[in-house]
């Protein structure tokens, strides 16, 4: 139920719920007001202010965006076992399949699929079976890209069929077949399958078998569904539209944790990403699974490519989780790795990297403003990343005095813990807070920043529900993995304070980006964006970030408020003179405010709005995707002072039309 407060009263409840111990007396006469300066400007929005971060964690590209269905497909998941793989044969007990280091395809893939099916026959196919990454989506009158490694012992002249079928066999989706007189050497065979009409669900399985005895073994059993952009080795369409959706300027890869690993060996070695898939081994990942590495360099920068967004490329700085590699000679070759890269991204085509560039198919050099040096260095107490980001920011500046060099230790850590030998751009901070602490702490957060030191950059930042558990903490995981409209509020909060001071803060992005919604594919909660194998759905906050980020303008108004709950922030197009007003009442009530609008001639009498608004503790799901979603709508009566009422957990983009 909504309640209407009268505007004198509404400070009364505001103050009540920050903790405030004096109470003003319902006798003052309070008016809520809320005043842009549209006359004076507080700085440019920065054009890069709105970002994605992503990193290998709750099966975010393995399992989410990466369109891969095939899940073990290298079969380097476990060393024991084929997971994910069962032997699919009516005739069970005399088909058998088993991991074989003996009949490797590589050295990258040092282990391949045996089956022996000795009495295989065209009634009695036997084969292998996948299971996905938790079911195989069956999509209705779709065209997949299946392909696999094939070699026969002596004696068998077989196809192998393959197919999508449900979990139990007994409905054949599509299917096609391959080699003809399967060789005794290594083959690579392509099949295209083609679904019928049928009801879209996830009970699909994805088979390769064959109908005579004979033994086969299979490498890097692949399936792709249409990629976005028809991209080979592509990522998945419903994924990439709703990023697009967010209109991101730039993507943080790749990570976060993920970047760095466990150890050294562990970290993200791009050189290793390169190239055809078959030479890709992947690694294993900090989030405890492995990384196929289907998600290399080249497949970020052209993500980014096709986000039209520009890549913030965050190199290795020698810090993984349990090893260390101590500034001076030791990290060197770290720093010529981190060289190189950059070589890649952006080198000429006669340069080295460059031309191994153009040789994975990207002649022309990627955009590239800003570069990451390490993830969090904060927990390397010993205080050695003063050394290692001055190495490394120093070699990059000499190579590239264009680049910008971020340090991950923000104004947040303590100070011994700071880059003191030279001057970062920019400073990487990481606010993982409760909606209270966001909505307690935004009105004066950033505005409390010197302006002469580095700018920041918010790599990574969400709300959670509860200051009791912590993202990290093992209670999370019993929390539904996808916020709800309170974890929104906290966010917007923080996003308008982030907007206010968006001449220091220069990117933000809220992390994690992603989750695989199943049991047991996530780690961390909260994140964005939830899917299983066939449908995704939006967080709350998912549409609160779009929301801003899609109507922002390029200059920061001066905004005050004064006794009212309501956050704010205002933009403005400098081209157009629309204003983008963004409102934030986190309060259980509604709340109206007199909006005053200064150094303007006149404002168009209706004005476009955006509204989310939800009880704290509703969200969406797989099942009610939009249930939490931002409604348009038109608002009369605006004059240069108008009234208007946020509604009670609510968050409001006006977009004003002024004339100077
Ligand atoms: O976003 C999840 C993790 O949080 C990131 O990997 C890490 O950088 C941070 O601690």
């Amino acid at each position: 139920m909504k309640i209407k407060i009268p505007l004198g009263a509404a400070l009364l409840i505001g103050l009540t719920s920050y903790g405030a111990d004096t109470i003003p007396s319902p006798a003052a006469a309070l008016t809520p007001t809320i005043t842009v300066e549209a006359g004076k400007l507080n700085g440019n929005v920065s054009p890069l202010l709105y970002g994605l971060m992503t990193e290998e964690i709750n099966h975010c590209y393995d399992g989410g965006l990466y369109a891969e269905l095939v899940q073990n497909r290298a079969f380097l998941d476990d060393p024991k076992s084929p997971v994910h793989w069962s032997a699919a044969s009516p005739n069970r007990a005399s088909t058998t399949i088993q991991l074989d280091e003996k009949q490797a395809l590589n050295s990258a893939l040092p282990v391949s699929l045996r089956l022996d099916a000795p009495s295989a026959s065209k009634t009695q196919p036997a084969g292998i079976a996948n299971d996905g990454y938790w079911g195989i989506p069956v999509y209705s009158e779709t065209t997949y890209r299946a392909s696999f490694y094939a070699k026969a012992a002596p004696g068998f002249t077989g196809k192998i069929n393959v197919s999508i079928q449900s979990q139990d066999g007994a409905t054949v989706y599509a299917q096609g077949e391959a080699g003809e007189g399967t060789q005794e050497g290594w083959k690579r065979y392509e099949v295209v399958l083609h679904t019928g009409k049928v009801g879209a669900n996830i009970k699909g399985r994805y088979v390769l078998s064959i109908q005579q005895p004979g033994t086969v073994w299979f490498s890097l059993v692949s399936l792709f569904p249409p990629t976005w952009k028809d991209r080979p080795n592509g990522l998945r369409k419903d994924l990439m539209q709703m990023l697009v959706d967010m209109k991101p300027q730039f993507l943080r890869f790749p990570g976060g944790n993920y970047l760095e690993g466990d150890t050294v060996k562990d970290r993200f070695d791009w050189k290793k990403t390169l190239g055809p898939i078959s030479g890709r081994s992947g690694h294993p990942g900090p989030w405890h699974y492995r990384s196929t590495d289907g998600m290399g360099l080249m497949e970020f920068l052209t993500w980014c490519e096709d986000m039209q967004a520009e890549p913030l490329l965050a190199v290795y700085a020698g810090y993984s989780f349990k090893e260390k590699v101590d500034p001076g000679p030791a990290l060197e070759p770290f720093v010529q790795e981190a060289l190189e890269e950059i070589e890649y991204v952006t080198g000429p085509v006669t340069s080295k990297w460059g031309a191994q560039r153009a040789k994975d198919g990207h002649p022309a050099p990627f955009k590239l403003h800003y570069v990451e040096i390490g993830n969090e260095d904060f927990f390397d107490k010993s205080g050695s990343y003063n050394g290692r980001f001055t190495q490394i920011s120093n070699a990059i500046k000499k190579k590239y005095p264009q680049l910008q060099c971020i340090s991950t230790v923000g104004l947040d850590q303590s100070e011994k813990l700071r880059v003191r030998d030279t001057k970062p751009d920019a400073i990487d901070e990481h606010y993982y807070r409760s909606t209270d602490e966001f909505v307690k702490t935004s009105p004066d957060y950033y505005e409390k920043y010197r302006r002469t030191g580095p700018k920041v950059f918010v790599g990574e930042w969400a709300a959670h529900e509860d200051a009791k558990i912590r993202p990290w903490q093992k209670g999370a995981l019993q929390q539904p993995v996808i916020p709800n409209m309170k974890a929104a509020l906290g966010d917007a909060a923080f996003m308008a304070a982030m907007e206010r001071n968006s001449d220091l803060v220069v990117m933000q992005c809220y992390a994690p980006l992603f989750a695989n919604v199943n049991p047991g594919a996530w780690q961390w909660r909260p994140n964005l964006i939830g899917y299983d194998a066939l449908r995704a759905y939006g967080a709350p906050s998912y549409y609160a970030i779009a929301m801003f980020s899609r109507n922002l303008g390029n200059e920061i108004l001066k905004i005050t408020s004064k006794d009212t709950p309501v956050q704010a922030s205002a933009t403005r197009d400098g081209k157009t003179r629309e204003i983008f007003l963004k409102l934030v009442n986190p309060q259980p009530t509604e709340q109206a405010v007199s909006i005053q609008l200064k150094g303007i001639a006149s404002v168009a009498p209706t004005a476009s709005s955006i509204t989310l608004a939800a009880n704290p503790e509703e969200t969406n799901t797989l099942d009610e995707p939009t249930k939490v979603a931002p409604k348009n709508s038109t608002v009369s009566g605006i004059k240069n002072t108008f009234e208007y009422t946020v509604p009670a957990n609510g968050i409001v983009v006006l977009k004003l039309q002024a004339s100077l």
